[in-house]
């Protein structure tokens, strides 16, 4: 029998759904109750039921826990969370380690790479390393991040977090700044890849046969923000590929044998968010389901 859950806490990408200083259509949408909110970008895990590892650490993570019963403190100081880990040093993913310094020992995972970008930066030491152990996991070497749970971490193409981002900036590096996860314990293969600019042969070869991948659904076409009027960034330069297109990932993902497809890290302007649209029913057509805060994925 087996015990693997994924429960999605944030199916947004940075900013969240609504955003603050955003007036979209989508962000209107929400704020008027018209469409589901979304915070940001979270998935928590678990392989026997009880133990969970939160992959990411969102700014919105107090609110996450707080709406998420499993993750509730069971005695005065203990927690069913064991463990945090990082796939890459973004502040949507980051921002949520300040909401977790108050002495609760739990590890916290991440390349040597992305545990760099937090030591350069002094207000992370408020995780008292008394309690919170800094774990470096090497890439494409499994490591236990919960009970009978084990993430194996793989460089995908990305870009340094912007706030490091320094002349030319290249958008699809491969090393261990951008990395896409492989779960394996309970019953379940599952991966996380929140962040990812396109899609090598080699990851099509990892995800193949896999019963479960949380993949970046940050944008539907690569100049979605452009054309809403929104700035000159598209979905490369920002290093997400997009769902849609023949580079698009719903394309990449065609004749893959994967158990269950979700989309995950939906930035707020993406018209997947409402659930009338056209390329919300063209996204379920193709196997996918379009993650949602809250939703619980037992594969
Ligand atoms: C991203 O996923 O592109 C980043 O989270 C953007 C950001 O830092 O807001
Ligand atoms: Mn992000
Ligand atoms: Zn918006």
């Amino acid at each position: 029998m087996t015990h693997f859950r994924a429960h999605i806490l944030g199916a947004a990408a940075g900013g969240g759904l609504p955003q603050w200083n955003c007036g979209c259509e989508n962000c209107n949408l929400a704020r008027r109750g018209a469409i589901p909110p979304q915070t940001q970008s979270s998935v928590a895990f678990t392989a026997n039921g009880t133990d969970w590892a939160i992959l990411n650490a969102s700014p919105d993570i107090g609110a996450q826990l707080a709406a998420t019963p499993s993750l509730h403190p069971t005695g005065l100081r203990d927690l069913p969370l064991v463990s945090v880990l990082l796939t890459n040093g973004d502040i949507d993913h980051v921002a949520g380690l300040l909401t977790l310094r108050e002495k609760q020992p739990f590890t916290l995972h991440a390349t040597a790479g992305i545990h760099e970008v937090l030591g350069r930066n002094p207000i992370f030491s408020a995780l008292d390393p008394e309690h919170v152990t800094r774990s470096t996991v090497a890439l494409d070497r499994p490591a236990q991040i919960a009970p009978g749970l084990t993430a194996t971490l793989f460089a995908v193409p990305g870009k340094v977090p912007l706030y490091l981002e320094e002349g030319e900036v290249k958008t699809d590096l491969l090393g261990d700044q951008t990395v896409g996860v492989h779960l394996s314990g309970g019953g379940c293969e599952a991966f996380y890849i929140p962040g990812c600019a396109s899609f090598p042969d080699d990851l099509r070869d990892r995800l193949d046969g896999a019963d479960l991948v949380f993949f970046d659904g940050t944008l539907w076409r690569d100049d979605e923000m452009v054309r809403a009027g929104l700035g000159q960034k598209t979905g490369k330069r920002m290093g997400h590929m997009s769902m849609s297109g023949p580079d698009g990932s719903i394309a990449a993902f065609e004749g893959l044998d994967i158990g269950r497809r979700v989309f995950v890290h939906m930035n707020n302007t993406n018209p997947v968010l409402r659930p009338e649209s056209d390329e919300r029913a063209a996204a379920q057509a193709a196997g996918w389901t379009i993650g949602q805060d809250g939703m619980e994925i037992i594969p």
